[in-house]
């Protein structure tokens, strides 16, 4: 029996599981990843969708860059300032942006589509929101740093270390989410067609 709550099994929480279940993933089988895009049902909605998942592991490596750069002294404060913080709020603007679209538009409808699907969304939905904890607290050691940028009284470094931890914990979060996400959606896509996601 599955559980996205944690109450009955840890195993599916994002953060620990490695991966989906057969049975939450149960049309993984007969659309091998390396088949989707030469299928005739895979159409713009399946592809924007994995661009958007491509742009969001890239702009959240690079603000990871950003950073370590900035730890490795490559980069001064004042460089640092100049790129983390516009690069920090696309990345998280977007992902914010994305997980809104997908509980309150298309999860919806791919539950709809069939019922063995409504587990596999749901524990997709709870992942949203484990990720939007560890987004929060993202924000939280950023505020934390830019101060201690603005400041002289020394601290940056501890507080760069300490966020690079939690943007490395957010983007560890995500990429589980995002690869798992994919596995149910463009399989779906394929099965049932984009026209029933419109
Ligand atoms: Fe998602
Ligand atoms: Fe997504």
């Amino acid at each position: 029996m599955t559980s996205v709550d944690g109450a009955g099994s840890n195993s599916l929480v994002l953060g620990a599981r490695k991966g989906l279940a057969d049975d939450l993933a149960y049309l993984r089988p007969l659309y091998p990843t390396s088949d989707w895009r030469s299928h005739a049902n895979f159409g713009e909605l399946a592809n924007f969708w994995l661009h958007v998942h491509s742009s969001l592991r890239s702009e959240g490596s690079e603000v990871v860059r950003i950073v370590n750069a900035y730890r490795g002294q490559e980069i001064d404060r004042m460089q640092l300032q100049q790129a983390f913080v516009p690069q920090l709020n696309s990345f998280l603007q977007h992902l914010d942006h994305h997980h809104r679209i997908e509980d309150n538009v298309y999860f919806p409808k791919f539950r709809l589509l069939d019922g063995r699907l409504i587990a596999g969304f749901d524990l997709l939905e709870a992942d949203h929101e484990l990720i939007h904890q560890s987004l929060v607290q993202t924000v939280a050691h950023a505020r934390e740093l830019l101060a201690a940028l603005s400041q002289t009284a020394g601290g940056e470094r501890q507080a760069a270390d300490t966020f690079a931890g939690r943007i490395e914990h957010l983007l560890k979060l995500l990429q589980q989410h995002l690869g798992d996400e994919e596995e149910l959606v463009v399989p779906a896509l394929l099965e049932h067609g984009e026209q029933a996601l419109l």
